[in-house]
């Protein structure tokens, strides 16, 4: 016998039992058969399309850190409503670029019912009712120092924040928002948020808390995108949840629901699959991830250079999401997906 035959050692057993006469390759067998038992499915109504807007007419600036990514002027914008609504993507969130001459300390220009976020909200509105709008509100687009709230002495003011954050919530739900979705992580946020909202007569516009965002690396391209890249001194710790942290991420879930979240956002998404699966399981709301900048251009550049196939990647991360438990996505990638699950 050739001593290098693989022998069956004395005594062992065949598969079927060590298997018990279950093989679970049964069911991956053919493409009918795996289409049945598929557990969970990506479809447009998962979709939520981050877009960024800045000022102009007719404008579509490209994004270097984000390719196929733009700046949208507001008509611009419409038209990217219209196409959206049109594949029946359900939601948009709109991102402003604001020109530095409008940055102050305090990010003062979110207070303006005509700034770009609020004048967007009208256009898409009018031109295109049936999409649902969520408007990021947070100070960072319009602070001179690109924090999410008002630095005073080298300190992120809490309360005086939320306050300023509560009445920018109110201008954009007057604008039209659907959705507010707050994302600067301040303490107590939620509960005036939807207080002012209520006093106002928006008891029926949502929030969807960004209840666990983390400090994160991954966020790098979306501060080119919105320009706040070179502005922000120091980082993001004092508000932001530390990334090695879990059960935190739950507190903060479990206070915002308390204060009267109506949905909850993890961000980034990929690398906090964990974060969602708990939310999940233990508050059972809606629950949304939000695909960053980061993580979308890591599948861009990977894939421009060849080394993986961009869509299928694309398509997988997104699954990934539903597996966890996701309700939606909150992704730069919803107009091609949508495309692609259109057929
Ligand atoms: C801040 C905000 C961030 C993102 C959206 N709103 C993070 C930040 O700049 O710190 C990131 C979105 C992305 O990376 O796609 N309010």
């Amino acid at each position: 016998m050739n001593k290098f035959t693989p022998t069956k050692p004395a005594g062992a057993r065949n598969v079927d039992e060590i298997t018990g006469s279950r093989r679970l390759r049964r069911m991956r067998k053919a493409d009918w058969s795996r289409r049945l038992v598929q557990e969970n499915r990506l479809t447009v109504d998962d979709l939520i399309w981050p877009i960024f807007l800045t000022g102009g007419t007719n404008v579509r600036e490209p994004i270097d850190a984000m390719p196929d990514v733009f700046r949208l002027s507001v008509d611009q914008a419409v038209r990217e409503a219209e196409r959206a609504a049109k594949l029946g993507i359900p939601a948009i969130a709109t991102f402003p670029n604001i020109e530095a001459g409008r940055k102050d300390e305090a990010g003062s220009h979110i207070l303006d019912p005509d700034n770009l976020i609020n004048a967007a909200t009208r256009a898409i509105k009018a031109a295109v009712p049936h999409i649902g709008i969520i408007t990021d509100v947070a100070l960072d687009p319009f602070t001179s120092h690109g924090h999410d709230g008002i630095l005073r002495d080298g300190i992120i003011v809490n309360d005086e924040t939320v306050e300023q954050v509560a009445a920018a919530a109110v201008l954009q739900a007057a604008a039209g928002a659907d959705i507010i979705a707050p994302s600067d992580m301040m303490d107590g946020r939620i509960g005036a948020i939807r207080d002012a909202l209520d006093a106002n007569g928006f008891q029926d516009v949502a929030i969807m808390s960004y209840a666990t965002k983390f400090a994160s690396a991954f966020y790098g391209p979306y501060r080119e995108a919105i320009g706040t890249q070179g502005l922000l001194k120091g980082d993001k710790k004092t508000y932001y949840i530390d990334h090695a942290n879990s059960d935190e991420a739950v507190r903060e879930a479990e206070q915002d629901l308390a204060e009267g979240a109506d949905m909850l956002m993890v961000k980034p998404g990929l690398p906090y699959l964990d974060i969602i699966r708990r939310l999940k399981d233990e508050f059972a709301m809606p629950t949304f991830a939000y695909q960053v900048s980061g993580e979308y251009s890591m599948i861009k550049a990977a894939a421009a250079n060849g080394w993986i196939d961009g869509e299928k990647v694309m398509l997988e991360s997104l699954l990934a999401f539903k597996r966890a438990g996701c309700d939606g996505i909150l992704t730069y990638f919803a107009p091609r997906v949508a495309e692609i699950l259109k057929g």
